[in-house]
């Protein structure tokens, strides 16, 4: 099974959550990653940058959005989990969530036949295949309890009328719910055009945002909560190796870079 235009954007994602997991002190310390992302292309960490660190700030908005997942749940302990373009990340394992949560990982077909591949199956997480914008799949949920969204470096690859037509399409399905997920800027979506790895994988950004927090207006029961630091978070200075802290350092001071990326979290 080959991986094809935007599914190949899970790679470095999960090439930095495998590498985090060798930190003295990882941030995620997701040991699936490592086992994954070896199978996956056991090459992986070959090469003059194999080993770099430099996508550690990825890792940083894994953890942000398994914190909040953890705290939804912890306060829902009965709901509908929906992890969105999840790729070959293994949050299911990590947070293990009761048997009270329905959760269910999306993806393209593609993209799930190599899932069931690399990870284990488990009760209660349902595999599902398609294009998250089909919103076909939605009937297939059950939508009588709280729904947390997690959308993990998803959002971008969406046009704006796509990922709004997405949100809100679940906002009116369920009663009460939160929605993570991250978005980029404006900048950072025209810039990505350039971008050697999104040209290369032909995976391009389709929409950005300067002020993420206002997609609250696209849907009335839509309530905007708080924004958690990825490029400049305390953990990433904390335990990213010193390099890599001087690197980010550097590039924080341009305003644009820091706030390139924003991590999200919605209620309604
Ligand atoms: C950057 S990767 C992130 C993967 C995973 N969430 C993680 O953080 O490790 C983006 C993922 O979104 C998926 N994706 C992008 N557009 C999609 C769509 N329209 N429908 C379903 N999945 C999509 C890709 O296949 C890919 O697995």
């Amino acid at each position: 099974m080959k991986l094809v235009g935007v599914q190949k954007t899970l790679s470095p994602v999960l090439k930095a959550k495998a590498l985090d997991n060798r930190l003295p002190v990882p941030i995620l310390g997701d040991a699936y990653a490592e086992r994954v992302m070896r199978r996956l292309d056991p090459a992986y960490d070959s090469g003059r940058f194999g080993a770099s660190q430099l996508g550690l700030a990825a890792v940083v908005r894994a953890k942000v959005l398994d914190d909040w997942a953890r705290s939804f749940l912890a306060d829902h302990p009965e709901a509908v989990v929906l992890n969105l373009g999840c790729g070959l990340d293994a949050r299911v394992y990590r947070i293990d969530p009761a048997a009270t949560v329905e959760w269910y990982d999306l993806d393209y077909p593609g993209v799930m036949d190599l899932r069931r591949q690399f990870l284990p199956a488990r009760q209660h997480c349902t595999p599902i295949g398609s294009d998250v914008t089909d919103l076909g799949w939605l009937t297939r949920v059950r939508h009588d309890v709280p729904v947390l969204v997690i959308a993990e470096g998803l959002i971008p690859y969406l046009t704006e009328a796509g990922a709004r037509l997405l949100l809100t399409s679940i906002v009116d399905a369920f009663p009460a719910g939160q929605l993570e997920f991250d978005t980029v800027s404006v900048a950072a979506w025209r810039a990505a055009r350039w971008d050697p790895l999104g040209r290369k994988y032909n995976a391009q950004f389709h929409c950005g945002f300067d002020d993420p927090a206002a997609l609250a207006d696209w849907h009335p029961r839509l309530e905007y909560v708080d924004e958690a630091p990825m490029n400049d978070s305390p953990e990433l200075m904390a335990k990213a190796p010193a390099t890599i802290r001087r690197v980010y350092r550097l590039m924080n001071l341009v305003p644009a870079f820091k706030r390139s990326s924003r991590i999200l979290r919605f209620r309604f």
